[in-house]
């Protein structure tokens, strides 16, 4: 038997060079991991199970004959994070270039169905080529594999995708249907069509990290959720990421130990709403005020940064965090941020995270730009998102409820179970000035000094509706609490809403407006 074994061990070896030492180390040398080292800095020490090692591809055209690897161009098998069980595919450049082959495919497959079946996550570590060029329409069809599953997992097990090199054409639709896209800073890049091809079809010149690369995608289209300085943060950041999520939508989210304390509230959230109310204050620092110190996980940090979402920690449980940002175009809501939220908070329902809005919203952005890119639909993806909702959702409004928006941003009339304003909260149908300029234009016009008019007229409109007292009455706001209390009305909410149980109607799937 012993040559029987040395035969495995052989092939062991084999196998974990991948494409040979001289492209392992022109991987090094662009800066760039081998799909192993990746899996090792993911997983937890030893958990490593690889499946597939030994799978080779089965074509015969272009000389692929004469050219086989074992493992195929992927690593493929599950393991631990912190103790829980994950399931990983990581393409290795050096084969063929990660191409995806009909069996590259098979092996992702057959993890992503072992973690449907087993509900654990799909971490993707992506880093190809493409397509196998010698393949044709098998590697085509391979895509769409993967394409389907992705599609079918979604909502039940959380996808990762780590872009850490190249991904492009077809490639892209993989990751781009998981729930959370990491890129590395000027060593990946996404797009459906590459730099050659633009300047062919539309004369643009653009650089592939221009058109694609990490910072590209991290502000101006948002296709990716986080840009990363270099793959080890990239990794560090899918662990963190996954620390806040449950394994699968019928787990419920980790929970630290917290032990409460006697006295939870924050001073300091009485000092962040300016005396101006048309000053703007970061509503970072609200969050970070009011969540477990240093929980916060910014989602899209530098894209649409008119809104905030991120994940977080009140009293060691998971929350999803939505917050108008009022220091960026005065937390108005605009395409890119409703998108950006709605596509956040249908995260966190998919995977049972509670909601945490924070609302400082002075209504929607005006302008054809955002009119004729389609306000009206971008907006109501985040009224309905929150709509079918069934999280435990808390809203607190910090000053500004104007209008539209205060009725999408978690409002109690579309099933909120928990809403607060502070004593700075001003909820109307808009601004005073806005509002008196219309309801009393002839008033105004007539008057003898016009511009006192329209002040007193201002300062009545103030008054009786820049407050949260009007919609306090009718039971609108729970609550109208101080700054300070927040975080420890947040502990017990959310724990009064821990066993909260919300059906939606029968149906076969609603149908947002995309
Ligand atoms: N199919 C088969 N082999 C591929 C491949 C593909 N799609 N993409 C890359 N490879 C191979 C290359 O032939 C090369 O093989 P070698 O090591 O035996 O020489 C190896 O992978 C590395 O590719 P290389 O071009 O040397 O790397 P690079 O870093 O300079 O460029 C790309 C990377 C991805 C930009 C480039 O390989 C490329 O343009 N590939 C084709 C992309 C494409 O059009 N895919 C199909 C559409 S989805």
């Amino acid at each position: 038997n012993k040559e029987k074994f040395d035969l495995l061990e052989k092939k062991n070896e084999e196998a974990i060079k991948g494409g040979g030492e001289v492209r392992i180390e022109a991987q090094h040398k662009k800066g760039k991991l081998t799909a192993r080292e990746r899996i090792h800095l993911l997983l937890d020490e030893g958990t490593f199970q690889e499946i597939d090692r030994f799978v080779m591809h089965r074509s015969k055209d272009f000389g692929l004959d004469k050219e086989y690897y074992l493992g195929d161009g992927v690593v493929t098998g599950y393991g631990e994070i912190n103790g829980r069980l994950t399931y990983v595919f990581s393409q290795d450049f050096t084969v063929f270039g990660g191409s995806l082959s009909e069996t590259h495919a098979e092996k992702i497959c057959k993890i992503m169905d072992m973690a449907m079946k087993n509900g654990a996550p799909v971490i993707g570590l992506n880093d190809s080529g493409g397509a196998r060029i010698q393949e044709g329409v098998k590697s085509l069809a391979g895509y769409a594999d993967i394409f389907y599953r992705n599609t079918l997992a979604s909502g039940v097990v959380p996808q990762l995708s780590g872009i850490m090199g190249p991904c492009a054409g077809g490639a892209v639709y993989s990751p781009a249907i998981t729930d959370f896209i990491l890129m590395v800073e000027d060593t990946s890049y996404m797009f459906v069509t590459g730099p050659s091809v633009v300047r062919t079809v539309t004369q643009e010149k653009v650089t592939a990290e221009e058109l694609g690369g990490a910072s590209a995608h991290g502000t101006k289209s948002g296709v990716t959720h986080f840009s990363c300085e270099n793959e080890v943060e990239c990794i560090k950041r899918i662990k963190e990421i996954l620390s806040y999520i449950p394994q699968n939508c019928e787990d419920n989210p980790p929970h630290l130990p917290y032990t409460l304390k006697e006295d939870e509230s924050r001073e300091i959230l009485n000092d962040i709403i300016p005396e101006n109310p048309n000053h703007p204050y970061d509503m970072r620092e609200v969050v970070q005020g009011i969540v477990d110190e240093g929980s916060f996980l910014e989602v899209h940090e530098n894209f649409a940064d008119n809104i905030v979402v991120g994940f977080a920690r009140i009293a060691g449980k998971s929350v999803g965090v939505v917050g108008n940002q009022p220091q960026s175009l005065a937390g108005v809501l605009d395409n890119h941020a409703s998108v950006k939220a709605a596509r956040f908070v249908r995260f966190c329902d998919c995977f049972n995270i509670p909601l945490l809005v924070l609302v400082d919203v002075p209504g929607f952005l005006p302008g054809t730009d955002q009119e004729w890119n389609g306000i009206i639909t971008n907006g109501a993806k985040l009224l309905y998102a929150f709509s079918e909702a069934t999280v435990p959702r808390i809203t607190v409004i910090t000053r500004k409820a104007y209008g539209g928006a205060y009725d999408v941003m978690n409002s109690k009339h579309i099933g909120a179970d928990l809403n607060f304003a502070w004593p700075t909260a001003e909820i109307a149908v808009m601004g005073a000035k806005g509002a008196s300029e219309i309801i009393f234009r002839k008033e105004i016009a007539q008057a003898e000094d016009p511009e006192a008019k329209l002040q007193e007229k201002v300062d009545d409109y103030t008054e009786r509706f820049a407050n949260p007292y009007r919609a306090a009455h009718r039971g609108f706001i729970d609550e109208v609490i101080l700054p300070s209390e927040t975080r420890e009305k947040l502990i017990r909410g959310f724990k009064m809403l821990s066993n909260k149980v919300d059906k939606l109607p029968r149906k076969k799937h609603g149908n947002i407006p995309l």
